[in-house]
């Protein structure tokens, strides 16, 4: 697919892809483009375009993955997109497929028992998600915006404290795979669904996993090989600095 640029319009962005909505929403962008460009969009939310043109391609090109140059990105933009990620999957993909699976149950056999295993595996998969993103908007996230401040603005008592109480190597050592589970439910799905099921909500489900599983994988390669190591960098500086 072509790259995204900062000139093209909005409009023939979604026109090539318009599995980019929801990433697009996730800035605070809502449909409505008109004529716009890509910048000029941006400029109206004030949003940095290059991260943001940054995270498109990402998204939309399995190969490329411009990590030297999201290093180059304020490491707080970094975090809001990624926490309002973190909501996108709670608030709008996880309810859906949720609705996705009633409609599954309403409209199959009642005793198939292969959909109740469905729904079972899919609601402790949800459970686990929440104590990652829960996890990570309570402790990691709250961890780095210190560390970043202490970098760029003082260093205090309560920085000294929070750097002996958490770190990155924590976050490396627990931070869990969550896309795995995903592949497991959609093979359930794909090989071993029997009985009388409903072929169209089954379907949407499984178009939901895998727009799931390929936002979750994006995801977490940005907190793994950009977050991690820039965050990392600035632990080792502030410790030198505070010795
Ligand atoms: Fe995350
Ligand atoms: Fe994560």
């Amino acid at each position: 697919m072509k790259l995204i640029t900062p000139g093209m319009k909005m409009a023939d962005v979604i026109h090539g892809n318009y599995l980019l909505l929801p990433v697009i929403n996730r800035f605070g962008i809502r449909l409505g483009f008109g004529e716009k460009t890509v910048r000029e969009v941006c400029n109206d939310h004030t949003i940095d375009v290059d991260f943001f043109v940054a995270m498109l391609n990402t998204f939309s090109n399995e190969n490329y993955f411009p990590a030297k140059k999201i290093q180059t990105f304020n490491v707080l933009t970094i975090l809001q997109y990624l926490q309002r990620t973190h909501e996108y999957y709670l608030n709008t993909l996880v309810p859906l497929i949720e609705q996705h699976l009633k409609t599954l149950l309403a409209r199959s056999g009642r005793r198939n028992k292969s959909l109740t295993d469905v729904k079972k595996f899919f609601l402790d998969y949800k459970k686990e998600l929440v104590a990652h993103f829960k996890l990570e908007d309570t402790v990691t996230f709250p961890y780095i915006e210190a560390v970043y401040n202490a970098y760029h603005h003082r260093t205090d008592k309560s920085v000294r404290n929070k750097l002996s109480s958490y770190s990155m190597k924590t976050y490396q050592r627990e931070h869990t795979n969550i896309d795995e589970k995903l592949l497991d439910l959609k093979n359930i799905l794909i090989k071993y669904i029997h009985g009388d099921f409903d072929d169209a909500s089954c379907n949407a489900i499984i178009f939901e996993l895998f727009r799931l599983e390929k936002d979750i994988q994006d995801h977490t390669r940005i907190e793994n090989n950009i977050l991690l190591p820039l965050v990392t960098e600035m632990e080792q500086a502030l410790k030198i600095k505070m010795r």
